[in-house]
């Protein structure tokens, strides 16, 4: 018997299944997704997911660049799949539509410090603590998180005096007299880039939980 024929139709409704499978179904469930208007865990209506300001969205970059991927994650699982949402890491599990404006999620790929993707939203109106890029441990004793000092400039107190960015250093951290470590242009965008983390937008997939919508943090 010749099986040639059964052998190409076999091949060919293999392929076509996977590309239906791969490519056309995802595209049907996620190719239409749009920004949603709606209300933030505070309340205030906001159309969510909005693109990044220029300067979050280059500070993704550098993030990217700085492989932060290795040890935070930016998905927040589901209260059946995980303990994500008990740690305080978001007020819902992230679903597809949050990344609608990432040119790549940056999922992670390991998790050895705290999920990043609510990270702003726990920030609230604080401005990110940017010594912590410096050195984590003058932040968090012990911490673990790698240390970016090179985003960092050691420059001479200009005559006007201390430069307002100047990092408050103190003891042996402290740079030498008349000198001080004010952040660069790069560290001032991962800034940005983490101040901008928000994932707690009301979805129709991903609703607010009731009570957390009434008393969550501001
Ligand atoms: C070796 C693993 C590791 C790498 C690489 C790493 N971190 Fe961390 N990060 C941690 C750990 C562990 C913590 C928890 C301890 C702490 O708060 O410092 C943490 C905490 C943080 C926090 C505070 C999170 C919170 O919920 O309070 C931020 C922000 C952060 N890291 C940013 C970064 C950035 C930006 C980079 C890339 C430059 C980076 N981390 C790279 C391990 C890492």
């Amino acid at each position: 018997m010749n099986s040639g024929p059964l052998l190409y139709f076999g091949l060919v409704a293999t392929l076509a299944a996977s590309w239906f499978g791969f490519v056309v179904v995802p595209h049907q469930q996620l190719g239409a997704l749009q920004p949603e208007t709606g209300a933030n865990a505070a309340g205030t209506e906001v159309i969510y997911p909005a693109a990044r300001s220029g300067e979050a969205a280059q500070g993704r970059a550098v993030y990217q660049s700085l492989g932060c991927v290795s040890c935070h994650s930016q998905q927040v699982r589901s209260e059946n799949n995980g303990s994500d949402l008990a740690r305080g890491w978001g007020h819902r599990r992230t679903v597809a539509r949050d990344y609608l404006f990432d040119p790549t999620p940056l999922l992670g790929v390991s998790r050895l410090g705290p999920d990043l993707a609510n990270y702003g939203e726990r920030l609230g109106t604080n401005s990110f603590p940017i010594t912590r890029l410096y050195r984590p441990t003058l932040v968090v004793t012990n911490s673990t998180c790698a240390a970016v000092p090179f985003l960092f400039e050691e420059r001479p107190i200009r005559r006007n005096g201390p430069s307002p960015e100047a990092l408050a250093l103190k003891g042996d951290d402290a740079p030498a007299a008349g000198k001080e470590v004010i952040p660069t242009l790069r560290a001032r965008q991962l800034a940005a880039y983490l101040h901008s983390l928000g994932t707690s937008a009301d979805l129709p997939e991903a609703p607010l939980p009731p009570a957390e919508d009434a008393n969550a943090p501001k």
